[in-house]
C-alpha cells in the first residue's frame, strides 16, 4: 500500500500517552530505541482514532530520533496500522486458510450485508468498517476475527449479530494496553 498524502490532521499525544511512550523507549538502551517503533505506533494509533495521519508518522519518528521513511515503511506494511480514518469499530476479519474452510468468508460476507457495506467501507455512521486479513495466529478457534485489542473466536451468524448489537449499545471494549 503506497503512502497517504499530508492531511493537516492534528496529532494528539496527551501527557498520558506521553510518558507511555517514555516507558517504552525506556525499555532499550541508548541507541536501539527503534525497537520501540511497534508498540509506541499502536498506542498512537489509539489516540488518533486509530489510524496514523502523516503527521502523526513525522511525531513518531522524531520522538525515536529517526528518519520519517522508517516509520513509513514499518507502517505500510503492516495490516494492523491504519493510513487513513476506519469506522469506530473495525471487524478485521480473517481469511486465511483454517478460518475460509470454517466459513469465515461467508461469515464477513454476512456482516457486510448485514451492515450494507462492501470490504472497506465504512458504514453512514462511522460505526462499522469489515476488513479481510491474513492469518491472526488463532487457527485452532476459527473463524475468528479481531476487533481493536481482542480477538473473537468460534464465529457464528449469530455471534456476528450478538457482537453488532453488543458495539452498538457501547459495551464492547476495544483496548486493553496501560
Ligand atoms: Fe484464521 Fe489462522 S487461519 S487465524
Amino acid at each position: 500500500m503506497g503512502l497517504q498524502a499530508k492531511s493537516n490532521t492534528p496529532v494528539n499525544i496527551s501527557e498520558r500517552l506521553l510518558k507511555r511512550m517514555d516507558e517504552l523507549k525506556s525499555r532499550f538502551p541508548a541507541g536501539k530505541h527503534k525497537s520501540a517503533i511497534l508498540t509506541i505506533l499502536h498506542e498512537v494509533q489509539d489516540e488518533n482514532n486509530d489510524w496514523l495521519s502523516v503527521e502523526a508518522m513525522d511525531k513518531v519518528a522524531e520522538y525515536l530520533g529517526i528518519q520519517p521513511i522508517e516509520v513509513y515503511e514499518v507502517v505500510s506494511f503492516y495490516s494492523m496500522y491504519n493510513q487513513k480514518p476506519v469506522g469506530k469499530y473495525v471487524f478485521e476479519f480473517c481469511r486465511t486458510a483454517c478460518c475460509a474452510i470454517r466459513g469465515g468468508e461467508d461469515l464477513m460476507d454476512y456482516t457486510c450485508k448485514k451492515l450494507g457495506v462492501k470490504e472497506g467501507e465504512i458504514t453512514a455512521d462511522g460505526m462499522f468498517q469489515v476488513k479481510g486479513v491474513e492469518c491472526l495466529g488463532a487457527c485452532g478457534y476459527a473463524p475468528m476475527l479481531q476487533l481493536g485489542d481482542f480477538y473473537h473466536e468460534n464465529l457464528t451468524p449469530e455471534k456476528m449479530d450478538a457482537l453488532i448489537e453488543a458495539c452498538r449499545a457501547g459495551r464492547v471494549e476495544k483496548y486493553c494496553r496501560l
